[in-house]
């Protein structure tokens, strides 16, 4: 069978992955009511189909943060890219650059930002760690590099408990790494040779490298994984958002944003951008889905910032959805993970072909040719 849809991708990487990783990309936080949500509420939303308008031409470009997008898609940020396929954010990056629109790359990444940026000059995404001196050394690197755009993550106090994650012993910290849930973690890789000889042989180093400077004697995932989370910031303020904007001379964009006033701070202390997220449910559960706050958020602060958002979004029919309710433009995340670990840098570019494909067929049957037309006279 061929694939047709983002959800192929996602039984190809099945497949593909150790459990362990597929598990961990796939799930969300306690009962994962907040992760179904954020797919489930487009499907209520329903369009309003207009005939007889001349759609034998339909743009799909659009302006997001000073920057030229040939549809409204970024690659969210997500962490570990390089563990589902051979360097990966780099593969990643390269899609994205094929495919002209932006790739924002991990604070926890494998590879780092000099290497993507190496690619094409990709958006990068910061979390706040205790120690402020490497994030502003971060930073830094990150503005000589070439990104031109920030995603200053600010959801995630404390990483949330994925029961998903604690059954297959990929909860650093939590799950018990008892000799028998190592040897099974062990057979799930040995049982996965494509996956062993593409990351963990030709894949190396395997280590954040945003923080190899810091931590030079740290040697693999797990040690790096439980030495960010135990520096994660969970102090966070909005005066630690105006230090970001002091040291960050680009755009800069709060992720994370599930409240009008929120979203209103953030304006006045100088975003340019929020993403309406919440982290594809996977540190809390029992939130609201995203598209169901997008339009108050757009209602109270659109006149004030650029809207993003993310979360569910697996269709270009999804994409159309979340502009006819205000968004500038959206983020996929678990999307382009699925494809990277099922075919890498090509299967990437295969999904950005879907949504933009799906896209602009479905705006031909609404009878809208520009992105600018899609607004909420297209939802019924
Ligand atoms: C495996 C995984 C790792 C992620 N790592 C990060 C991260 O490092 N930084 C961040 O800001 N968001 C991270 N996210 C959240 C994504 O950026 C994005 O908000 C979310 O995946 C969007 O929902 P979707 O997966 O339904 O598209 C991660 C998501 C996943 C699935």
């Amino acid at each position: 069978m061929e694939t047709a849809s983002v959800f192929d991708y996602r039984e190809l990487a099945r497949k593909r992955l150790p459990r362990q990783l597929f598990e961990f990309i796939d799930g969300g936080a306690f009962e994962e009511q907040t992760l179904a949500a954020n797919h489930e509420d487009y499907s209520h939303i329903l369009l309003h189909k207009r005939l007889l308008r001349d759609v034998s031409t339909i743009e799909t470009h659009v302006q997001v943060l000073g920057q030229q997008l040939d549809f409204p898609l970024i690659l969210a940020p997500v962490g570990f890219a390089g563990a589902y396929a051979r360097r990966g954010e780099v593969q990643a990056a390269a899609a994205a650059k094929r495919k002209g629109i932006p790739f924002c790359l991990s604070t926890l990444s494998i590879c780092s930002v000099e290497e993507v940026c190496q690619v094409a000059p990709c958006w990068f995404q910061l979390y706040m760690l205790k120690d402020r001196g490497y994030c502003r050394e971060l930073l830094q690197r990150a503005h000589a590099a070439g990104c031109p755009v920030l995603l200053f993550t600010v959801d995630l106090p404390l990483v949330g408990i994925r029961w998903r994650d604690i059954h297959h012993a990929m909860a650093a910290g939590v799950s018990p790494q008892t000799i028998s849930s190592r040897m099974r973690t062990l057979w799930q890789y040995l049982t996965h040779p494509r996956w062993l000889l593409d990351v963990v042989v030709r894949g190396r180093p395997l280590v954040l490298a945003n923080f190899i400077k810091a931590v030079p004697d740290l040697k693999d995932l797990s040690a790096f994984r439980q030495w960010v989370d135990s520096r994660m910031d969970a102090s966070l303020t909005w005066k630690d958002l105006e230090w970001v904007r002091a040291q960050w001379p680009g755009k800069l964009v709060l992720k994370g944003v599930m409240d009008p006033e929120d979203g209103r701070q953030a304006a006045a202390l100088g975003a340019g951008g929020i993403v309406v997220s919440n982290h594809a449910g996977r540190h809390l559960d029992s939130t609201p889905s995203t598209i169901s706050l997008l339009p108050g958020i757009v209602d109270r602060v659109g006149d004030q910032l650029e809207i993003l958002v993310d979360g569910g979004i697996f269709s270009g029919l999804d994409i159309i959805k979340a502009l006819a309710c205000g968004a500038r433009a959206v983020l996929v995340g678990r999307a382009w993970t699925y494809a990277l670990a099922a075919r890498g840098e090509t299967g990437v570019g295969e999904i950005l072909d879907i949504y933009r494909k799906e896209m602009a067929v479905a705006m031909a049957h609404l009878g809208v040719r520009n992105v600018s037309d899609i607004d909420r006279n297209l939802i019924i």
